[in-house]
């Protein structure tokens, strides 16, 4: 009987260690395909040639570079990242994704690679929405999917307003047609580039971002993890830091 456990439990061992080796072993084959949704400057947008580029992916490309694989970005909704790594139609999320426990359920995280304070965005005769209740009875504005929504939606009497895109969030508000919108400080201070009639009115508490791989494969989070670490002590990861998030 015991013997049986034994050999059971050794069987259900090899039979997720073989899961895993395959996994690291079809990325090494076909690279990773990494998923992002590039409307979040700095760390992903479209350039004037259509290329996606950002924090990202130049972090992606290095981390890829250490495991010694070729990587491909590919872009769609933020909504659909999840399901679309979990249907295998991508191997990593890289797309400013706040590490939640909600999807921890669903995905396996890497270290984190930033940590950055959500804040409430106005246009700048709107300075009096410097807070959570100051938004009670207002549009607001966010994008679909992301804890920023989650964030509206739980203010008591604010009416949520959420986008395909961040980049249309910031149109809407410009143009009126919210009145303010909750986003990343490190995305707003890109958006105040483009919106001169933005400002930032508040601030909310942080969030820690990081990529996400599927559960089965944790043999690529550990490698992704050690490339994380190693360009934390080179301060690589400091410079992609300074070149895109300060
Ligand atoms: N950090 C937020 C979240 O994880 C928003 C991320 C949006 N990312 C993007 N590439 N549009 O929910």
């Amino acid at each position: 009987m015991k013997k049986t456990i034994l050999l059971t439990t050794l069987a259900a061992l090899l039979v997720s260690q073989a899961g895993a080796q395959s996994c690291m072993a079809n990325v090494k084959k076909s690279g990773l395909t990494v998923g992002t949704s590039p409307d979040y400057p700095p760390y992903e947008s479209l350039n004037d040639r259509n290329e996606i580029v950002g924090f990202d992916i130049d972090l992606m490309n290095a981390i890829g570079k250490k495991m010694g694989m070729k990587v491909k970005v590919v872009g769609q909704g933020f909504d659909g990242l999840i399901p679309a790594l979990i249907s295998k139609k991508i191997d990593v999320i890289a797309a400013g994704m706040t590490v939640t426990a909600e999807r921890k359920k669903a995905v396996n995280f890497t270290l984190p690679y930033d940590n950055s304070a959500n804040v409430i965005m106005a246009r700048k005769e709107n300075l009096k929405y410097g807070t959570a209740a100051s938004l009670a009875g207002r549009n607001v504005g966010s994008q679909i999917g992301t804890v920023q929504e989650q964030i509206v939606q739980g203010i008591k009497g604010a009416s949520s307003k959420a986008f395909n895109l961040y980049t249309d969030a910031a149109v809407a508000l410009q143009t009126r047609q919210i009145d303010a919108m909750v986003v990343d400080k490190t995305v707003a201070d890109q958006f105040l580039k483009t919106y001169p009639d933005l400002r930032i009115t508040g601030t909310l508490a942080r969030n820690a971002k990081a990529m996400a791989v599927r559960k089965d494969c944790g043999d690529v989070v550990n490698r992704m993890n050690a490339a994380i670490i190693e360009m934390r002590k080179s301060g690589e990861l400091a410079a992609l830091t300074k070149k895109w998030l300060k």
